[in-house]
């Protein structure tokens, strides 16, 4: 059985994906990683950023294991780097890539083939994993993202603005919902579920009791 949560930046897909993969006996796949890793790999090779098909070929070579709770990027743990603000800034060079899709798409689709699995990303109840079982849209207002974000980035010693992290976080979700392929929508069969004033375990609760409904129409 496959789970896809998707939804926009800071809607706490991350806290709430990993969660329920405990609660339900599954796997928990983190896609945003994925990109993240080629764009960090990028970086320290001081690629091009204009140069799609040199970074669609990087790609091709690069060895990305996303596991519950660490990503190895060629046998490196990145988990902490990938999620710096210096990644994030660039990482739209990696997501609005069409031949670096495709690559961890299919990369994805393999990974789902060995299990059960919640997935998490942008693209997963619509392009990648279209006939999963279960699909739920988490959202949240801008205001609220942003200062879990925050509180994230300060957890990592980054002490940015509100009003910074909210004009960050606009450009993301414009990207992410004007994204020609893959881009952030909602699948027709997805659960909208909006995460404001609710704490994670709140969140988690309600989704363990649909998905649990789903598992059991689905078998
Ligand atoms: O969820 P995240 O912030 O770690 O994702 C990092 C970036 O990757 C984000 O800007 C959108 C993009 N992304 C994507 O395009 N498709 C996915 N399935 C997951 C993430």
């Amino acid at each position: 059985m496959i789970i896809t949560i998707d939804g926009p930046a800071g809607a706490g897909k991350s806290t709430v994906a990993r969660a329920l993969a405990r609660r339900m006996g599954f796997r928990f796949l983190d896609t945003g990683a994925m990109y993240r890793a080629v764009a960090l790999a990028a970086r320290r090779r001081s690629m091009d950023w204009a140069d799609a098909a040199a970074l669609a070929e990087l790609t091709r070579w690069l060895k990305i294991e996303v596991g519950e709770s660490h990503v190895y990027l060629d046998g490196e743990d990145v988990t902490c780097e990938i999620r710096s603000l210096e990644i994030t800034a660039v990482i739209h060079h990696v997501a609005d890539n069409p031949a670096i899709r495709e690559q961890l798409v299919r990369l994805q689709r393999g990974i789902g083939e060995t299990g059960d699995f919640v997935t998490e990303g942008r693209d997963q109840g619509t392009v990648v994993f279209p006939h999963a079982e279960c699909k739920f849209f988490l959202t949240a207002s801008p205001q609220e993202r942003a200062a879990r974000r925050q509180k994230d980035l300060a957890r990592r010693g980054e002490f940015v603005p509100i009003d910074e992290v909210l004009s960050q976080q606009n450009d993301r979700d414009r990207r992410d919902i004007e994204r020609k392929v893959g881009g952030l929508i909602a699948a027709d069969d997805a659960i909208e579920f909006v995460t404001d004033g609710l704490s994670s375990e709140q969140v988690v609760d309600r989704l363990e009791l649909l998905a649990r409904e789903k598992l059991v129409a689905s078998r």
